[in-house]
């Protein structure tokens, strides 16, 4: 039996809890379109009985080391050699509230990012979204604008979230780093060490349902794996002990530049979309 899995889900009204956050058919049709996800497949296993589909849970450290990095055939997940190692200093955040988070993100001086960035960023959406969107850093425009994903990778990542029926503002989407690294090169062990506490505040003040990981920065980082994006997508992933439902996919970056690979975070964002109905 052919069924057009995004149909179904509109008809049977997976997501009512948010009923205002859902995009009509139409345009999920437009964001498939502009997804490149033309072929009709085979419905889901109904998605509370997740029995047929084999979920995988993991218990790897949750960004505990930063990852030196492997050669991965993600473009921006391409091989970079080592850093030199800065000792990182650590700016603490365990317990703060969304308004002492946010000033304490924007004072950071812990390290040298503090120095070429513009401004921070700090995320942004719904800070009861059910889905957490974890990128890597700020780019040029997101430094400039203080906001994740305003460029057109971020234009991407809206469609994608579109074709799951997620409006931008229903999830929330921060990075791995709140600062811009110079010319868009990688983040540095002693960055990501820097800033981890923020990123894990925002998740326990979020509690999130799924977190959707896109790239290889931020799913090495979250998952504590030195694995290629193409190794770790495709499964659930457990992140921390919170043991909140992980999904890695490819940066929406790498997509518009690899746009074959789209199939595969089709295929990513049904399985997040999954977890979102449990
Ligand atoms: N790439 C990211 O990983 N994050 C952003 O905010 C923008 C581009």
């Amino acid at each position: 039996m052919i069924f057009d899995i995004i149909g179904k889900f509109g008809r049977i009204g997976v997501f009512t809890k948010q009923r205002s956050k859902i995009v009509d058919e139409t345009k999920r049709q437009a964001y498939l379109n502009a997804l490149e996800i033309t072929q009709w497949e085979a419905r889901l296993p109904h998605l509370k009985t997740a029995d047929s589909f084999e979920v995988e849970f993991e218990s790897p450290p949750a960004m505990q080391q930063p990852q030196a990095v492997e050669q991965v055939n993600d473009d921006r997940d391409a091989f970079m050699p080592a850093e030199p190692s800065v000792p990182a200093v650590v700016a603490p955040a365990a317990a703060l509230n969304w308004d002492s988070l946010r000033y304490q993100v924007k004072q950071c001086h812990a390290c040298d990012l503090a120095e070429s960035r513009i401004q921070t960023v700090f995320g942004v959406g719904n800070q009861k979204a059910d889905c957490l969107i974890i990128g890597e850093a700020p780019g040029a425009d997101e430094d400039r604008q203080g906001e994740p994903f305003v460029g057109k990778a971020g234009q991407l990542l809206n469609e994608m979230l579109m074709a799951i029926g997620l409006k931008r503002e229903s999830v929330f989407i921060a990075n791995i780093l709140k600062c811009r690294p110079p010319n868009n090169r990688d983040p540095r062990p002693n960055e990501v060490v820097a800033c981890q506490s923020f990123l894990q505040q925002q998740i326990q003040l979020i509690q999130p349902k799924v977190i959707l990981s896109v790239g290889r920065i931020s799913a090495q980082n979250l998952l504590g794996s030195q694995e290629a994006v193409g190794r770790l997508r495709g499964k659930v992933h457990s992140y921390s002990a919170q043991q909140i439902p992980l999904v890695v996919t490819y940066h929406p970056a790498y997509l518009l530049r690899s746009p074959l690979e789209k199939r595969k975070a089709w295929d990513d964002l049904k399985l997040a979309r999954q977890q979102l109905v449990k």
